[in-house]
């Protein structure tokens, strides 16, 4: 049994534009996955029926084998956390460390219990020092870091990050590709919507390209970068590094290379043939 399977789900907000058109799909324990494709796709309304935010309107959604229509946001809310892409739709205390708590507290853990869940997420989002500070006192980029601490301190099985990159410097960037790959090794399964496509190549074995309401391509990262023709359909362009890959492989670099290190790997190999 995969963690959540949508069966040829349909979407529509208001009976006029659907939304999702037949997306069917599931996602096994352990999967790194991330949403690619153009705005207005159904990327957000998609992950939103992941934890039941969002009914389908035809089709079913399981989590666990359980049919969200039948249970509760608040109870999904355990099995799978979802961070909204916009910041101030999720917000709502007046404090970094009140957000954090709330979900822990609602669920009626103790005291003590939600005081640790709650000073290692913000610790582990780099928030340490702001716990009293008003949450739209931080900037962008740190309000997303406190989105996915209120989501960690629930300790969900699946985390839905709903563009988690943008407003990141550099340095907010790398903390959540490491976040994602600690929640990954620790067990989580995690989703990732971006248009960041270094990052997908960074955080994601697996994507799923979804254009117009439907999904388009579900495949390893690393095939899916050398589709060159899907992805130019879709307006979706490979992260530089395996750009520089596809226009060397007459000089036997492979075209599957997704980061720098792997690159670096492969020329240090290709050299070194050459040099005996
Ligand atoms: N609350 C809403 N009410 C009505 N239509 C909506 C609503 N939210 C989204 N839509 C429409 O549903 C479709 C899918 O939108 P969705 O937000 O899921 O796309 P997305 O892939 O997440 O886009 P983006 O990359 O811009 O976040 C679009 O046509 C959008 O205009
Ligand atoms: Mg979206």
């Amino acid at each position: 049994m995969k963690l959540i399977e949508a069966e040829d789900v349909w979407f529509s907000y208001n009976h006029e534009v659907m939304a999702l058109k037949g997306v069917s799909l599931g996602i096994g324990k352990g999967e790194t996955v991330a949403l690619i494709g153009q705005n207005g796709g159904g990327k957000t309304t998609l992950a939103k029926h992941f934890n039941g935010l969002l009914k389908p309107t035809k089709g079913r959604v399981l989590v666990k084998g359980v049919e969200t229509r039948t249970l509760p946001a608040n109870k999904l809310a355990f099995t799978v956390g979802y961070v909204f892409q916009n910041p101030a739709h999720q917000i709502f205390s007046s404090k970094v460390r009140d957000e954090v708590s709330f979900g822990p507290h609602n669920a009626g853990l103790s005291s003590d219990e939600v005081e640790r869940r709650t000073a290692e997420a913000i610790e582990k989002v780099g928030l340490k020092g702001y716990e009293d500070v008003h949450p739209y006192d931080l900037d962008y980029g740190k309000q997303k870091l406190l989105t996915v601490a209120s989501i960690m301190s629930m300790n969900p099985e699946v985390y839905c990050l709903d563009e988690p990159t943008t407003g990141q410097d550099h340095k907010g960037r790398w903390m959540v590709a490491d976040l994602i790959h600690r929640l990954n090794d620790s067990g989580a399964t995690v989703v990732v919507i971006t248009h960041d496509m270094r990052f997908v190549a960074e955080v994601a074995k697996r994507v799923v390209l979804i254009a117009d309401g439907r999904i388009l391509a579900d495949m390893p990262t690393k095939e899916i970068f050398e589709k060159s023709e899907m992805l130019r359909s879709a307006q979706i362009k490979p992260p530089q590094i395996t750009e520089l890959a596809h226009s060397l492989t007459r000089y036997n670099v492979p075209a599957s290379i997704l980061t720098v290190t792997e690159m670096a790997d492969a020329l240090q190999s290709i050299l070194r043939l050459h040099q005996r």
